[in-house]
């Protein structure tokens, strides 16, 4: 194969990746992510940290280090980390007041725990941070909401 082929080879590649990268979307945002069988229970499971300013700015010390989040929901929270740009899915944009609306707390925590199966978000409790850690950073992720 000569130089010329290969180069359009490799451009084809390049074009075929930024092609996927720019199209990857977020998954329906307003769709559960909880099972069905789980979900009064994820829903009635209260987060025991109280929305304090002094626990929101532990939670986004939890958000930016410990917890790695950053990484692909972005320090902005938009969704747009280094990691979550290359992710189909991406990963939740927190800016999204609609999102945070039809959520509770505790389904939050159950994908922190669980993980979201077929995408990116993989189960960190405990595998990175604590049950209290991840209560913790859901009260920071409810921040990012600046509207209403
Ligand atoms: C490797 C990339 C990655 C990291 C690191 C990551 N997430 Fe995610 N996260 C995702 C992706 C992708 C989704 C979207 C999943 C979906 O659409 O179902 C998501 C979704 C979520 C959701 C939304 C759940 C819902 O109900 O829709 C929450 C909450 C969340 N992440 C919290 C966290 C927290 C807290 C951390 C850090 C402790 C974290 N994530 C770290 C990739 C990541």
């Amino acid at each position: 194969m000569g130089y010329f082929s290969k180069f359009l080879g490799i451009s084809a590649a390049l074009m075929l990746l930024s092609v996927s990268v720019v199209g990857a979307e977020e998954r329906d945002p307003l769709k559960p992510r909880v099972p069905v069988d789980q979900m009064s229970d994820a829903r009635a499971n209260k987060n025991p940290v109280d929305a304090t300013p002094e626990n929101i700015a532990k939670g986004k010390a939890l958000f930016e280090g410990k917890g790695t989040c950053f990484n692909c929901h972005g320090k902005n929270g938009d969704g747009q980390g280094e990691a979550g740009k290359i992710l189909n899915p991406s990963p939740r944009n927190f800016t999204n007041c609609k999102f945070h609306k039809k959520r509770k707390d505790g389904e939050l925590f159950w994908v922190i725990k669980n993980g979201s199966a077929g995408t990116g978000m993989v189960a960190l409790v405990p595998a990175a941070i604590t049950e209290q850690e991840a209560w913790t950073i859901i009260n920071y992720e409810r921040s990012f909401c600046k509207a209403e």
